[in-house]
């Protein structure tokens, strides 16, 4: 048993993971094993997903469909990790409420089978969950929900992933479950997350409606992916909040992003509407607040959780004042 096997390598969060999990994985190369431990990549259609830092070649990228009952047994039967992060899932919260059947199968069923293999083998889990567990409720203080809190959420996306996480921790109590909240930056042109989707927006002429009263506090996604890696390689178990530290609305948020585009803060809130939740039709229920506390992984982790405009501007390349 060797190597690091993502599944749901080909989506927004996959790609960043699987580099990142390659370069650790080059890091501890030998003389007689000079590429280090393999990391295999999973999806449907592999051949989309981007390349990030990486030779073209090394990741390797393995074409699969999980959601018919068994695959991903079959899967970690043949390839037999070490290490296994979890973020495949439908993730789309408008896909959920249409096809709630295809969202518990991926969301709950396939996390939970691989957990079961995973608890059985020894190997080490990780299993990306969401801040949309929540909702029904509002956070207990300014700094979000803590890990203690109890999954109230609102749409059969939250549902079935709180579904996902008990599953998970019931099959292989050894594993880590890993809530993200909304993540921003780069998907490799493909207009993925709430950064890219909203750069798309604009650069078509469109003018954004962002809630003034829908609050998060995101996590740039190569952070997320980098954290992720690291608790790969350690052995915390139950439950683990990753996110940023600042609470934005999502009008807030947008503005955000646009300047460190390079756009001025004037031009940029003009490019956007100032919205409520009533007053805008969206594809399912969304809760108002789902403000992650990661006070407990920024105390564990090496890795940045650092709020959206530091993060940005590290990940564009731009020079960062350290955190206060
Ligand atoms: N994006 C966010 O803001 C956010 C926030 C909180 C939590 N999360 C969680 O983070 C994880 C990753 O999210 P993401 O934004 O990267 O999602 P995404 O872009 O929608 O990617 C989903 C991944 O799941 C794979 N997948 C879906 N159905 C599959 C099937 N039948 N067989 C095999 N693979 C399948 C997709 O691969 P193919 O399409 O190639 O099949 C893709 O690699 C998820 O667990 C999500 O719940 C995301």
């Amino acid at each position: 048993m060797d190597g690091t096997l993502i599944l749901g390598g080909t989506g927004f969060l996959g790609p960043h993971a699987a580099a990142l999990a390659l370069a650790r994985s080059r890091a501890v190369a030998t003389f007689a094993r000079p590429l280090g431990p393999p990391v295999w990549a999973v999806g449907r259609r592999p051949e989309d997903a981007p390349r990030y830092g990486t030779p073209r070649d090394g990741v390797q990228w393995v074409t699969r469909d999980l959601e018919p009952e068994g695959a991903v047994t079959a899967l970690l039967e043949e390839l037999r990790p070490k290490r296994v992060l979890s973020c495949a899932a439908l993730a789309r919260v408008a896909a959920c409420e249409a096809e709630p059947e295809r969202a518990l199968r991926l969301n709950a069923g396939v996390p939970a089978e691989a957990a079961r293999w995973c608890g059985q083998r020894g190997a080490r889990l990780v299993h990306v969950s969401t801040d949309l567990v929540f909702g029904a409720g509002l956070p207990g203080s300014r700094a979000g929900f803590r890990e203690e809190d109890p999954p109230a959420p609102v749409s059969v996306y939250g549902d079935t992933k709180a579904r996902g996480e008990a599953a998970v921790l019931e099959a292989c109590p050894a594993a880590l479950v890993a809530r993200l909240p909304l993540l921003i930056g780069d998907s490799g042109g493909r207009g993925l997350g709430a950064s890219d989707s909203l750069l798309v927006a604009v650069e078509r002429d469109e003018t954004p409606s962002l809630f003034v009263d829908e609050w998060r506090s995101p996590l740039e996604v190569t952070q997320a992916a980098r954290a992720l890696v690291e608790l790969l390689g350690r052995s915390d178990t139950g439950l683990l909040h990753l996110a940023g530290p600042e609470r934005v609305n999502r009008f807030e948020l947008g503005c955000i992003v646009l300047e460190e585009y390079g756009v001025g803060p004037e031009e940029a809130r003009a490019c956007l509407r100032e919205a409520r939740q009533a007053e805008v039709e969206t594809g399912g229920p969304r809760p108002p607040d789902t403000t992650l506390d990661a006070g407990r992984a920024r105390r564990r982790l090496k890795s940045l959780l650092e709020g959206p405009r530091a993060s940005l501007r590290r990940a564009l390349g731009g020079s960062v004042a350290p955190e206060a």
